[in-house]
């Protein structure tokens, strides 16, 4: 086989449809492993950053991608003729909840349509955007045989989970290990012989459906096990129980016990919007998945738990949320990245705004805050900077805060990661 062979000698080159959070880390790991990539975005912005070397992802660093980039290794356009000039394709586009939270897969039909005039025999397509099982095979196969190549025999489809970890110190693409299911067994094994290139640990599953349902299980976990905590939060704070400490004493279990953690809302671009792709194909087959409603109901919730123990919290003061002034602290929707994606802070901004507070934010991760088409203002955490303030949220538990000064001047802080932990002052709330 042609592309066996390119694979081995290391002359294949890579294409990667989007170069976001997951398409610019993977196109990093192909070029380290020595094979040339051409990476494709309809964003022109982002085409010109990489063609300078300059890196837009955190878990990217300019440094390295700029020394590939100057090697020839990596080059990005938006002109898709080039797909020509590849032996395989890897889609990492985007795929979000329409506003009827029904799955929007728009993105990778378009990314779809834009290769297919470059398609050649021998080609291998692997789509690893998270998506609902029979995406692949229903989705995206018929656009590529509509060229008249046949899956399986003339090109090669295959579906691959991302798994990154955005901000993650340990795991990284290189050694997360990745499940590969192809349309055919022979495009599952060309889809594992080409991730091993790059990849330490490459797991090959029966079928496309199996590979995508394997991603949606490990986000419906989190999710579910999420919910569960956000809702024993609720009834052990009635009860007058600490819930962090009642899951760092259960966490001692050594076997049987995976440690969830409460917090204000979930964020990100996975885990609040995958669940729903399986729960929108699950009514197909006449059935409702009841635990991912169930979930989904908790989780977006948080938000509002969050703001009634702001107001239950100021009310201890003698004051109101209504002209109150709200800091919140962290806003990205994860510790130490800057991705605002689905924040839960963007919701509590939204909530206290509309209860007549006065909301501003510090994020040493985010310079830039608009909701709502309103600029949200940045503050310093300066002494009287937070002696002016009426209460702190603190929302992300970023690493580079000065938690100290935080405690000590701002009058009341509602922490929701149970961050202050080991300050024992009257002013923090633990929510
Ligand atoms: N970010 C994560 O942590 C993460 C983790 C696992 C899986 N995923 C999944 O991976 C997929 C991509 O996510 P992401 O976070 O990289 O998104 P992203 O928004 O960071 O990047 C997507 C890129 O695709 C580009 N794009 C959109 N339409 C295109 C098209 N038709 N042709 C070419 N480029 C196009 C966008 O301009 C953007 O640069 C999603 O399905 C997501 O659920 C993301």
């Amino acid at each position: 086989m042609q592309f066996l062979e390119r694979l081995d000698d290391g002359s294949a080159v890579f294409g990667l449809v989007g170069l976001g959070y997951v398409g610019l880390p993977l196109a990093v790991e192909m070029a380290k492993a020595g094979h040339r990539v051409i990476g494709f975005d309809v964003s022109a912005d982002k085409v010109a950053m990489v063609t300078t070397g300059a890196s837009y992802i955190a878990d990217v660093s300019t440094d390295e991608l700029a020394g590939l980039v100057g090697r020839g290794l990596i080059e990005a356009t938006t002109d898709f003729s080039r797909v020509a000039e590849t032996d395989a394709v890897v889609i990492c586009v985007p795929t979000p909840l329409d506003k009827t939270k029904a799955p929007d897969t728009s993105f990778m039909e378009s990314a779809a349509r834009s290769i297919l005039p470059y398609l050649h025999a021998d080609m291998l397509v692997t789509l690893e955007s998270t998506t609902y099982p029979g995406t692949t095979e229903e989705v995206v196969q018929p656009i590529l045989e509509s060229t008249g190549l046949k899956v399986g025999t003339d090109l090669y489809l295959a579906f691959s989970p991302e798994r990154v970890d955005p901000g993650n110190p340990v795991y990284k693409t290189r050694n997360t290990p990745k499940v590969v299911g192809g349309v055919t067994p022979l495009c599952t094994k060309l889809a594992v012989a080409m991730y091993s290139r790059f990849i330490d640990t490459v797991v090959p599953v029966s079928s496309t459906r199996a590979a995508e349902m394997t991603k949606l299980l490990e986000n419906i976990f989190r999710c579910v096990n999420i919910a569960l905590m956000n809702e024993l939060l609720q009834v052990s704070d009635r009860m007058g129980i600490n819930i962090w400490e009642v899951v760092d004493a259960a966490k001692t279990k050594p076997f049987g016990f995976m440690p969830f953690y409460p917090g204000p809302g979930l964020g990100g671009h996975c885990i609040p919007i995958d669940p729903f792709y399986l729960s929108w194909k699950a009514r197909e087959f006449d059935f409702h998945t009841e635990f991912i409603e169930l979930a989904g109901k908790v989780n977006e919730n948080m938000p509002y738990y969050v703001v009634t123990r702001l107001m239950e919290s100021l009310n201890t003061q003698r004051k109101s949320l209504y002209g109150a002034k709200v800091l919140l602290l962290g806003v990205a929707y994860k510790k130490d990245i800057d991705d605002l994606r689905e924040s839960p802070a963007i919701r509590i901004a939204e909530l206290i705004g509309g209860r007549g507070g006065d909301v501003s934010y510090h994020d040493p991760w985010v310079r830039d805050l608009v909701i709502g088409g309103k600029s949200v203002p940045h503050r310093e955490l300066t002494a009287e900077g937070l002696s002016e303030i009426d209460a702190v949220v603190l929302i992300t538990d970023h690493s580079n805060v000065d938690y100290e000064s935080v405690v000590q001047y701002a009058p009341l802080v509602l922490d929701t990661r149970n961050a202050l932990k080991s300050f024992d002052d009257g002013t923090v709330v633990r929510l």
